[in-house]
C-alpha cells in the first residue's frame, strides 16, 4: 500500500497537514465501557468498539482508497450546476425516504465509530473522549433530524368553510451550503448537512480546512446511506471556496458555523447578490460567563470551572471565558483553582489520562500568544500551568488563570484554554449582568448559586442561548439542550432542538376549492 498516494491529491494546505499527521503515533488504548454514562439520548452505543482503535492503521488504509477530489473551478461549477438541477427531484422525495437514509446513516457511524474517533484524534487534534462524544454527537444529530422530519413535514389539513380544502406544508429551499468549522469536524459538518438534506434540499458541503479528510470519510457514508451524489457535494476547499459559493445566485440558503467575523462576511455576499434574497444560519462564538455567588459550593465551582474553561483546550465555542466572582469568595475560589490546575494533565490527545490536548495549528496558537501580550499589562496572571520540556515549541498552549479588572477589557472571544476572572460586589450583581449582555454576544452562561430564585432571576436577565445552573456549561446534548445563541453568537434557531429543520425550509399552503 502506497500510504502517499491519496495525500498527493490533497490542496497544499490539507496535504501538509496530513503528512504530518500521519506522523503522530497511533493512540491504542482501550477505553472504558462506562466512560460516558451521562450521554442520555445516545442510545446503545457499544464502547467496547472503541477498544478496536487499534484498528487505526486500517484507518490510513481507508484514507488511501478512493482521494479527496481537490477543488477546482469546474469542480465548484459543477457542484452547483449539480445540485441546482437536482432540487427539484430531492425536494420530491418522500420525507420517510430521507429520513431513512439519516437513521441509515447513523447505524454506519456507529459500526464505524472507531475509525471516526481515531481520525478526529489525528486529524481534529481532539482527546479520546472527546472524539467519543463527537461521534456521539453526530449520531443523535442524524437521528433526532429524521425523527422531526417525519412530524415537520406531514401535510397538516387547516380549517375553512364548507367546499374548500385547505393544506400547509414544509418544503426545501433549494440549494444549501453548509460551511463547518474544524472543531467539531464531524457532528457540525453532518449535523447541518443532516438538516439541510432531510428537509428537502440539495447541499455543497464546505468543511473547515484543517479538517478534510474526516469531512471526506462522513461524506462516503452518507452516500454509502443512500443519499444520491447528485444532492450532496463535497467542496474540501478553502475560505475562497466557500466565498465564492455564497456568492452565487443557485445558492438558497447558507448553514455558517464558525467565527463572527466570517459570518458577517457571508452576510455581506448573500445581502450583495442581486439573486432571490437567501437564508442565513449562522452559528458563531462567545464571550460566556460563569457567575459564582457566596451560596455556591466552591468544590463544584472548581471541577465545573476546569472542565467548561479547559476541555478541548478551550476550543468549544461554549468554553468558559470570563468567570465572575463574588468578592468575598473569590480568595479561597482562586486557591482551589491553582492547585486544581496544578493536577491538570497536558500532554497527548490519544492518551487517555490527558485533559488538555494541543491547540489546533499555528494560527490559533499565536492569536493565544497575541492575546497574553495584551493582558500583560492589563491583568494579572493567577495561574498558568506547567508544560513539560517536550511540549514546548509544539502546539500546547498552557492553561491560565488572569484576573482583570473589568469585563470591557475582553471585547472578542479567545479561543482557548484561558479564563479571566472579574471579582463583583454583591451590590453589583445587576451592574454585571448588564456589562456581560452589553458585550453583544449571547451563546452561554452558567450560574453557581444555591439560592434558586435567584438563579432564575439571573437566568431570566442574561442574554444567553444556553444557560447552565449549578453544572459545567459544555458539551450540550443534542433534544436535551438545544444549542446556539443569538446577537454576536448567531441567528439561531438552535442545532438540536425542535425548529431547527424549518429554517431550512419554505411554508407552502394550498387552498381548493372542492
Ligand atoms: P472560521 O470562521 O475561520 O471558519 C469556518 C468556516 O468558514 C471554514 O470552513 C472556513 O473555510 C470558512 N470560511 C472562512 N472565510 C469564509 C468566507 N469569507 N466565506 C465563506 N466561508 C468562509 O472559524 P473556525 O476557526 O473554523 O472555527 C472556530 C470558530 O467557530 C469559533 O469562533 C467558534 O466559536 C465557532 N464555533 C461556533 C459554534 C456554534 O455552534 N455557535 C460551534 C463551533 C464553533
Ligand atoms: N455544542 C457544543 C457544546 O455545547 C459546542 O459544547
Amino acid at each position: 500500500m502506497d500510504d502517499q498516494a491519496p495525500l498527493e491529491s490533497l490542496t497544499a494546505h490539507p496535504q501538509e497537514q496530513l503528512k504530518t499527521l500521519a506522523q503522530i503515533p497511533h493512540p491504542r488504548i482501550p477505553l472504558p465501557a462506562d466512560l460516558y454514562p451521562d450521554r442520555r439520548n445516545s442510545r446503545g452505543m457499544d464502547l467496547s468498539d472503541v477498544r478496536a482503535l487499534s484498528a487505526l492503521d486500517e484507518q490510513w488504509q481507508v484514507l488511501s482508497g478512493p482521494s479527496i477530489p481537490p477543488v477546482t473551478d469546474a469542480s465548484i461549477e459543477s457542484a452547483l450546476e449539480g445540485a441546482f438541477h437536482y432540487t427539484e427531484q430531492w425536494r420530491l422525495t418522500d420525507v420517510n425516504f430521507r429520513a431513512g437514509c439519516l437513521e441509515a446513516l447513523a447505524d454506519l457511524l456507529e459500526e464505524r465509530m472507531p475509525h471516526l474517533i481515531a481520525l478526529c484524534c489525528q486529524e481534529g487534534r481532539k482527546s479520546i473522549p472527546d472524539g467519543v462524544a463527537e461521534v456521539r454527537e453526530a449520531v443523535d444529530f442524524c437521528r433526532y433530524y429524521a425523527a422531526q422530519a417525519r412530524q415537520l413535514f406531514d401535510p397538516q389539513a387547516l380549517p375553512g368553510p364548507t367546499g374548500e380544502s385547505n393544506q400547509w406544508r414544509l418544503r426545501g429551499r433549494g440549494v444549501f451550503v453548509c460551511i463547518s468549522p474544524w472543531n467539531f469536524p464531524l457532528a457540525i459538518f453532518l449535523g447541518q448537512i443532516s438538516a439541510a438534506l432531510v428537509a428537502g434540499n440539495t447541499v455543497i458541503a464546505k468543511p473547515a480546512e484543517q479538517t478534510p479528510a474526516i469531512a471526506w470519510m462522513a461524506t462516503q457514508l452518507m452516500y454509502q446511506a443512500g443519499i444520491p451524489e447528485q444532492a450532496l457535494y463535497l467542496l474540501a476547499g478553502d475560505a475562497g471556496t466557500g466565498a465564492r459559493l455564497v456568492k452565487d445566485s443557485r445558492v438558497a440558503g447558507v448553514a455558517f458555523t464558525g467565527s463572527e467575523l466570517t459570518a458577517r462576511r457571508i452576510n455581506q455576499a448573500l445581502a450583495s447578490r442581486e439573486a432571490a434574497i437567501a437564508t442565513l444560519i449562522a452559528e458563531t462564538g462567545g464571550l460566556n460567563a460563569m457567575l459564582v455567588d457566596s451560596s455556591a459550593l466552591l468544590e463544584q465551582v472548581v471541577v465545573d470551572v476546569l472542565r467548561s474553561g479547559f476541555q478541548s483546550a478551550g476550543q468549544r465555542c461554549s468554553a468558559l471565558r470570563i468567570l465572575l466572582v463574588q468578592e468575598d469568595v473569590a480568595p479561597a475560589l482562586i486557591e482551589l483553582l491553582r492547585g486544581a490546575m496544578d493536577e491538570l494533565i497536558i500532554g497527548d490527545p490519544a492518551d487517555l489520562a490527558t485533559d488538555v490536548g494541543p491547540v489546533i495549528d499555528e494560527n490559533a496558537l499565536a492569536s493565544l500568544y497575541e492575546h497574553i501580550d495584551y493582558l500583560e499589562g492589563n491583568a494579572r496572571l493567577l495561574k498558568c500551568c506547567e508544560l513539560s520540556d517536550s511540549l514546548s515549541d509544539t502546539l500546547y498552549f498552557a492553561p491560565r488563570l488572569y484576573e482583570i479588572s473589568r469585563i470591557e477589557q475582553l471585547s472578542r472571544e479567545v479561543f482557548g484554554p484561558i479564563v479571566h476572572l472579574l471579582r463583583f460586589r454583591a451590590s453589583d450583581l445587576d451592574r454585571v449582568i448588564d456589562q456581560i449582555n452589553a458585550t453583544g454576544y449571547g451563546l452561554t452562561f452558567g450560574i453557581h448559586s444555591r439560592i434558586s430564585s435567584r438563579a432564575q432571576t439571573i437566568a431570566s436577565r442574561i442574554n444567553a442561548g444556553n444557560v447552565y445552573v449549578n453544572r459545567n456549561m459544555i458539551g450540550a446534548v443534542v433534544g436535551v439542550q438545544p444549542f446556539g445563541g443569538s446577537g454576536l453568537s448567531g441567528t439561531g434557531p438552535k442545532a438540536g432542538g425542535p425548529l431547527y429543520l424549518t429554517r431550512f425550509t419554505n411554508e407552502q399552503s394550498i387552498s381548493i376549492d372542492t
